[in-house]
């Protein structure tokens, strides 16, 4: 027996421009009832009416935070990376109706007078991935199989230490005035369909139904507490936290940056279905194949849509119309056809007449750039060479894109 015959159907991604089928966006400055928005004020009644739509029907409803986060450094080195850095892991333990969630945040900050900016994102395969330093704890959580970085039976490991640190690019970071805060996401959920009880989830005992949070809403809502945390630092500007993610923890990062406008500037490296690409374009990974593969990524709402994107009451340009007038950079890799690196640029430039109301350009060209030639206004964008991955190439134009606003 094939085992695509065990799942029903096979999928064969469309990657023919030409079979990208006639679509009509959903215009995101008319309101639910055919009125226009015209002005800033519309916008925020607008927002509500656009945030909703993502709530119930993709991402699900993410709770209001009521509970307890005590913070305790476990390790920290005055003097990291020849002296310019400070490093410190922080155990967030997040604790709510007699539950407890423990949370490892790593964070580097540049050795500056003023409070630094910081760029936080959920990384893939641990902390201790980011650096070669044999302090930094190898995560206890469920993780991935991965033998590349070290993860088997479900365990990370001492082989996986250093191996995502060019990818993080943190020395760069740190050298031009930048932190770094991140964590394993599977802290806050493990990515697999465990019938939402272990991760964040298990803080909540609410009854679940169709708009109820999953996985990328759990991470996202994750981000946000470790802003509360950072938020309550001395050495870290709140002011200027960038939320980055790559993949399906750029899906989580766009989510956190819709959600939380605490979040000053917000990277989706790669983030393709469900995240910048346009669901409508049919190109590589769609609404169907994505709710079939990874059911506890989004609300049940959701596969209402799969093969239906045309139901749809909103699409993703109105994910980065929610960033406005705040900043925003989408990244696609040339070869990363899945994640339909067209449909990511379009939704940025589809995001433009939000951006226009507040007076800003938002996405400067109307045509995709060329490869490895980066735009940059209220939003950014490149397709960069190369397929999917989150490289120094990226988080270089991150900083520079940071540096233009900040
Ligand atoms: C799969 C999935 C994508 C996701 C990616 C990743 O390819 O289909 O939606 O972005 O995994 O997270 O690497």
């Amino acid at each position: 027996i094939f085992p695509s015959l065990l799942f029903g159907q096979e999928f064969i991604p469309n990657y023919d421009e030409s079979k990208v089928p006639d679509y009509q966006l959903p215009d995101p400055l008319v309101f639910e009832n055919g009125e226009k928005v015209s002005s800033p004020e519309d916008w925020e009644k607008k927002r509500v009416e656009t945030l909703r739509y993502f709530e119930t029907e993709v991402y699900g409803i993410s709770p209001a935070w009521d509970g307890e986060i005590k913070a305790e450094i476990i390790t920290e080195l005055l003097n990291a990376l020849g002296g310019k850095a400070e490093r410190r892991e922080v155990k967030l333990t997040l604790q709510r109706n007699g539950k407890e969630v423990d949370l490892y945040v790593l964070i580097y900050l540049p050795k500056i007078e003023q409070a630094a900016p910081v760029i936080l994102g959920l990384n893939f395969y641990g902390n201790h991935t980011l650096s070669d330093d044999p302090t930094i704890r190898v995560t206890d959580a469920w993780i991935r199989n991965n033998e590349t970085y070290g993860a088997t039976d479900h365990k990370a490991s001492e082989k996986g230490r250093g191996l995502r640190r060019e990818n993080w690019a943190v020395e760069e970071a740190i050298n031009r005035g930048y932190g770094i805060a991140t964590l394993y996401y599977g802290e806050l959920d493990p990515d697999f369909d465990d019938g939402f009880e272990n991760g964040v989830h298990a803080l909540y005992q609410e009854e679940r139904n169709e708009s109820s949070w999953g996985a990328v809403g759990a991470w996202a809502w994750g981000l946000s507490r470790v802003m509360d945390y950072l938020e309550t630092l001395d050495d870290v500007d709140a002011a200027k936290v960038a939320v980055l993610g790559h993949s399906r923890l750029g899906k989580a990062a766009l989510w956190a940056g819709a959600t939380d406008t605490r979040f000053a500037l917000v990277i989706s490296n790669n983030s393709g279905c469900g995240g910048a690409a346009l669901s409508r374009r049919n190109y590589g990974e769609t609404v169907g194949r994505i709710n079939r593969a990874f059911p506890h990524w989004f609300a049940k709402r959701f596969d209402h849509y799969s093969e239906n994107e045309t139901a749809l009451p909103i699409d993703q340009h109105q994910l980065i119309a929610l960033m406005a007038p705040r900043p925003v950079y989408i990244a696609s890799g040339v070869d990363d056809r899945w994640a339909d690196p067209k449909g990511e640029f379009l939704s940025g430039l589809y995001a433009n007449p939000v951006y226009q109301l507040f007076g800003k350009t938002g996405m400067p060209e109307n045509k995709q750039p060329a490869v490895d030639q980066p735009v940059m206004g209220e939003i950014g964008y490149h397709v960069r060479s190369g397929g999917h991955g989150m490289l120094p190439y990226d988080m270089h134009q991150y900083f520079n894109f940071a540096d233009k606003h900040w």
